[in-house]
């Protein structure tokens, strides 16, 4: 395998001044880290879609700091190369200064190089920047942003009004001004995307929002197929992982059943010897 460079958070600006696309993705445990980050991505996030594609909850609300640290600090373990950024949970920066910084802070002592958070008013631009100015890495996210849900009604478009997305462009350079590395785009028109990536110097990643961002980035379990039914219409499916999961248990279980596993290549015997030996001493019982 080729010797990679170590990502850092210059090389997104490099990338989007030289024009290469951006490749980012989730993963929220050791073995999928250490799988996307040798697939040469360049950056993993610890998104707080973990609340749905593994901890089974229907939002990303009840995402708390210590579940995404406890797989924030596994998928630390597995990556050697990409860039690290953590999704701050809803509630774990809107209340002041103070608080986005002490939690941000936990993240980057357990191995994050940035953090994510959500949305573009005052409050959040605010926050950006108190970030910034101690040395806290920050991504920006606007479009639909999945903590706004309630606020939004649903999960859909935003932008498709112009606006409403006037007051996304403005919201972009306000997170650019405030600091921002980078701003993921969540299911805008690209259109709009193209708009915002035309006036931004910082990379746009975009999820559901065209081909026309800096970059994308999508949720390794709408990409690899691993959930059953129902997948978001941006997300492509290059596998069908949960499937094949499914059939390799199924035929594990027919086998034990049937008596076919394990086979004597799984296993091992006592040396002859050693067997007789134990026979006898179990007669003085
Ligand atoms: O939590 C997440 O996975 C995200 C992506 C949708 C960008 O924020």
């Amino acid at each position: 395998m080729p010797q990679r460079k170590k990502i850092r958070v210059q090389t997104f600006l490099e990338k989007k001044q030289a024009n290469e696309k951006i490749v980012a993705v989730t993963a929220y445990d050791y073995p999928t880290a250490i799988l996307v980050d040798e697939a040469g991505v360049d950056m993993v996030l610890v998104g707080d879609s973990v609340g749905n594609v593994v901890l089974g909850y229907d939002s990303t609300l009840p995402v708390t700091m210590e579940e995404m640290r406890h797989h924030l600090r596994a998928v630390r373990r597995g990556i050697k190369n990409a860039f690290l950024v953590a999704d701050m949970p809803f509630m774990s920066y809107q209340s002041s200064v103070a608080q986005a910084i002490e939690n941000a802070g936990l993240f980057l002592k357990d191995g994050a190089e940035a953090v994510k958070l959500e949305g573009g008013t005052g409050t959040i631009v605010q926050i950006v920047k108190a970030l910034v100015d101690v040395g806290i890495p920050v991504v920006g996210h606007l479009g639909f942003t999945p903590q706004w849900i309630h606020q939004f009604g649903g999960v859909r478009f935003r932008g498709r009004k112009s606006d409403e997305a006037k007051r996304l462009v403005e919201m972009a350079i306000a997170l650019q001004d405030s600091g921002c590395f980078a701003i993921v785009l969540e299911l805008v028109p690209e259109d709009l995307a193209v708009i915002i990536t035309e006036k931004l110097s910082i990379p746009t990643i975009g999820i559901g929002s065209g081909p026309h961002c800096d970059g994308q980035i999508l949720v390794l379990h709408d990409l690899i197929g691993m959930l059953p039914g129902w997948s978001p219409r941006h997300a492509k499916r290059y596998a069908q992982v949960g499937e094949l999961i499914r059939h390799s248990v199924e035929i594990y279980a027919q086998e034990v059943r049937e008596g076919k596993f394990p086979t004597s290549e799984y296993t091992i015997k006592m040396p002859p010897e050693e067997l007789e030996r134990l026979k006898q001493l179990l007669q003085r019982f």
